[in-house]
């Protein structure tokens, strides 16, 4: 079986980088992660690839004068490894137009959040701030606008009376390590494109809140 070349971003503890590598080990599973690159010299999720002998390399954007400068250099650094598939994994920078658009169709991310609610930072504690009674995480394909692409998959969380911040990041990061691996086989598998920036799977375009599955 041919395993698509998958290169993912870090800039933390990369635990869904982790998640992904363990599925990648499954004997029928369609992707392989083929190198992590990291914004961050000292994210654990280097260790992680370095670790499973996956290929790794940080690229600081603290040596660049501009966003741009940096996605371009970013671009020359993921395309050395020819994937299909580029996985944002906790990568917290805010990628440019040009970037977006060169890989197109090819880039998904996750997000602490049922989308399109909390867009941005601090999704869990403006979740236990607006008092509501579940959250969550969302897998969806990157567009120009930030957190604001077509959703494929979404796990809830319920919240608790008493939860902090912490209590809420723990309960969404199981279900992360759960729904990405999931979305990132259908990718391989070609069952998930992007056409209008709309999400479709098995040709058929997905709702707001993405696929309901039961896998
Ligand atoms: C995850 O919770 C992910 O949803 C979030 O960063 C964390 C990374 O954790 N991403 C964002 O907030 C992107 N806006 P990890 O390093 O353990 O995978």
């Amino acid at each position: 079986m041919k395993r698509s070349p998958i290169v993912v971003l870090i800039s933390g503890s990369g635990t869904n980088l982790q998640a992904i590598i363990d599925a990648c080990k499954l004997e029928d599973y369609p992707g392989e992660v083929v190198a992590v690159i990291s914004n961050k010299a000292d994210a654990y999720g280097l260790e992680r690839a370095k670790l499973e002998d996956i290929a790794n390399e940080s690229l600081s954007h603290k040596a660049f004068d501009s966003r741009e400068l940096y996605d371009q250099a970013l671009i020359a650094t993921i395309d050395k490894y020819q994937p299909e598939l580029v996985v944002l994994a906790g990568f917290m920078r805010i990628l440019t137009p040009q970037f977006v658009q060169h890989y197109q169709g090819r880039l998904l991310n996750i997000h602490p959040s049922l989308l399109p609610k909390y867009q941005g930072m601090n999704t869990h504690q403006r979740a236990i701030d607006a008092k509501d009674s579940e959250h969550g995480v969302s897998v969806h394909f990157v567009t120009e606008e930030l957190d604001g692409g077509p959703v494929i998959l979404q796990a809830k969380v319920p919240i608790f009376d008493g939860d902090v911040a912490d209590d809420l990041a723990q309960r969404v990061h199981e279900q992360e390590h759960r729904i990405y691996p999931l979305v990132v086989k259908w990718f391989c598998q070609k069952r998930l494109i992007m056409t209008n920036e709309h999400a479709l799977m098995d040709n058929k375009v997905l709702p707001v809140s993405g696929y309901a599955s039961e896998e």
